[in-house]
């Protein structure tokens, strides 16, 4: 069995939303201190909607595959429903991912909730998490 899924290879070879949005309403930054990866996340949002949303990953392909997909399930989604995005549902929907790749797909989520964090934070909105 090959050890990455068709989809994690299409979108790491063929990334969504890659890029920069210059005046983002909410910008999320982190890294993996263990493997030295980082991925931004770029959200753009109107009436609690993310309208767009862009990625830049520096990192391997796995979190790149991983960011191209959690940008596709987030794209015109409630602040609601991007709340509750798992790194879980995002290995589902690249059809799973390798056990020592899966905190690639943590960073996604991550990068997400910081990115909503920061749009609270900048609008005095509550921020809980999605939990
Ligand atoms: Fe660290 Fe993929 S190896 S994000």
């Amino acid at each position: 069995m090959a050890l990455y899924s068709e989809m994690v290879m299409d979108h790491f070879l063929h990334p969504r939303n890659v890029g920069v949005i210059e005046d983002a309403d909410g910008v999320g930054e982190v890294g993996n201190a263990v493997c030295g990866d980082i991925m931004k996340i770029y959200l753009k949002i109107r009436d609690n909607v993310v309208t767009d949303v862009k990625f830049e990953t520096f990192g391997c392909g796995s979190a790149i595959a991983s960011s191209s997909m959690a940008t596709e399930l987030i794209k015109g989604k409630p602040l609601d429903d991007v709340l509750k995005l798992t790194n879980q549902a995002v290995v589902q929907a690249l059809d799973g991912l390798p056990a020592h790749k899966l905190h690639c797909s943590v960073l996604a989520e991550e990068a997400i909730q910081a990115a909503v964090k920061d749009y609270c934070d900048k609008n005095g909105l509550p921020y809980n998490g999605g939990r």
